[in-house]
């Protein structure tokens, strides 16, 4: 292995090192049934695993079922729903990866239907009782919708934030118990917790409101008490949405100063991503105010600059996510201190042996060793004999 390719280094993590810098972005499938993983969760995250992601993380697991996206998300919200996930854990092991859990609440994003239903990610209505799908209560930190046409959702109140508190805090340890060695909290994509930190989801003016102290003050509870909840040695994620890239959003410096708290209540890792309070954010990613074209959120890369700020400026680990398809691209973000990590979501559902692929085509693994042993004889019989046709 070249010791050089920084892609394939290990990254210890407290107890836990991570055998390369490939992770498994949290991808929503929208394929349990009442929080329960089913087959296709088995086949979706063993894939990865098989395919060498140094981290696979779960998509968004609801931890009660009001903080569901749709009927269809993953929970953990009791102990035979975290039981149903044991196999996957095991298997993600066997493999060499590090099973890890994106624990969330959708907040006012919640009761929806799934983007690829016929209607594509609208509210629930009531004539959706018919088919089973009732709409529920979503709740928020005020009773703003996402957008007109959305639910009102309801306000919390300090009963209903410990509430909150609790069930992100016995979510995580059910997660631990079955096995997985690495937590996230989502708190980006305009979902409760991000909505909390946005001045565009958080018009409160209690203590859980107002300026960013009071409007950082229930995510940064809830870190510090799933922190105080987990082991020690368990690494802890958090995803944010480092911009709101909207008039009288969130901003980079927003970011930077909730990473460092984050960071003081033992948070490991910020993942950057950005937008989702009310859309897709109107400004370009180094929050200058530019207009964000077509282009420019789409770019290779587009979220890198968030994660290197928080890296260079908050004095924590971040990874890089969106738009992180090549290989050399991929080497290229490590290597030039972009971040330490990065994740990828729609290039490893493309090619969920990504990280076999990239390590060959970086020259870490010429011969095919980091293949599982079931496959690693016959792959490298195919490039035998690809090489013998082209002499032919
Ligand atoms: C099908 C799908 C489901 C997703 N589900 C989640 C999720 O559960 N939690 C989350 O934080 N982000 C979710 N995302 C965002 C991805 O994790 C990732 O940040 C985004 O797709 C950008 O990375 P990419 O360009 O490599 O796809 C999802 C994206 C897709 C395409």
């Amino acid at each position: 292995m070249t010791e050089s390719v920084k892609l394939f280094e290990p990254l210890p993590l407290r107890g836990t090192t991570l055998p390369n810098r490939i992770v498994v972005s949290p991808l929503c499938q929208y394929s349990a049934v009442d929080g329960f993983a089913q087959p296709w969760h088995f086949a979706h995250l063993s894939t990865f695993a098989r395919g060498k992601a140094g981290l696979v993380f779960t998509e968004a697991t609801a931890v009660e079922a009001r903080g569901r996206i749709t009927h269809a998300c993953l929970g953990i919200w009791n102990d035979a729903q975290a039981d149903a996930l044991r196999p996957i854990v095991e298997f993600i092991e066997s493999m060499g990866s590090v099973p890890g859990m994106q624990l969330a609440h959708a907040g006012r994003k919640a009761s929806t239907h799934a983007p690829f239903s016929p209607g594509g990610p609208t509210p629930l209505r009531d004539a959706d009782r018919d088919a089973g799908e009732p709409p529920w209560q979503a709740v928020a930190p005020s009773p703003l919708p996402v957008a007109d046409g959305w639910h009102l959702p309801a306000e919390l109140d300090a009963a209903g934030l410990d509430e909150i508190r609790d069930a992100f805090v016995a979510a995580a340890r059910r997660a631990v118990d079955v096995g997985f060695r690495v937590l996230e909290l989502h708190m980006a994509h305009g979902y409760l917790l991000h909505s909390f930190l946005s001045p565009l989801g958080n018009e409160r003016t209690d203590a859980w409101g107002g300026d960013l102290d009071g409007r950082m003050r229930f995510p940064l509870e809830v870190a510090a008490a799933v922190r105080a909840a987990i082991p020690d040695d368990m690494p802890l994620f958090a995803r944010i949405s480092a911009i709101d890239g909207r008039e009288g959003g969130w901003t980079l410096d927003d970011s930077v100063a909730f990473a460092r708290r984050l960071a003081e209540a033992g948070v490991d890792v910020v993942d950057c991503s950005s937008g989702g309070i009310g859309g897709a954010p109107r400004f370009r990613a180094d929050d200058t105010g530019k207009p964000l074209t077509r282009d420019s959120a789409r770019a290779p890369g587009f979220q890198v600059p968030f994660a290197r700020r928080l890296r260079e400026d908050a004095g924590i680990k971040s990874m890089a996510v969106g738009v992180i398809i090549d290989p050399q691209q991929a080497e290229d973000i490590l290597q030039g201190g972009g971040a330490d990590l990065v994740a990828l979501g729609r290039e490893v559902m493309y090619d969920p042996f990504w990280p076999l692929h990239a390590a060959e085509a970086l020259g870490v693994d010429p011969e095919f060793e980091m293949w599982p042993a079931q496959y690693a004889w016959a792959v490298d019989r195919r490039a035998q004999i690809q090489l013998l046709n082209r002499l032919d």
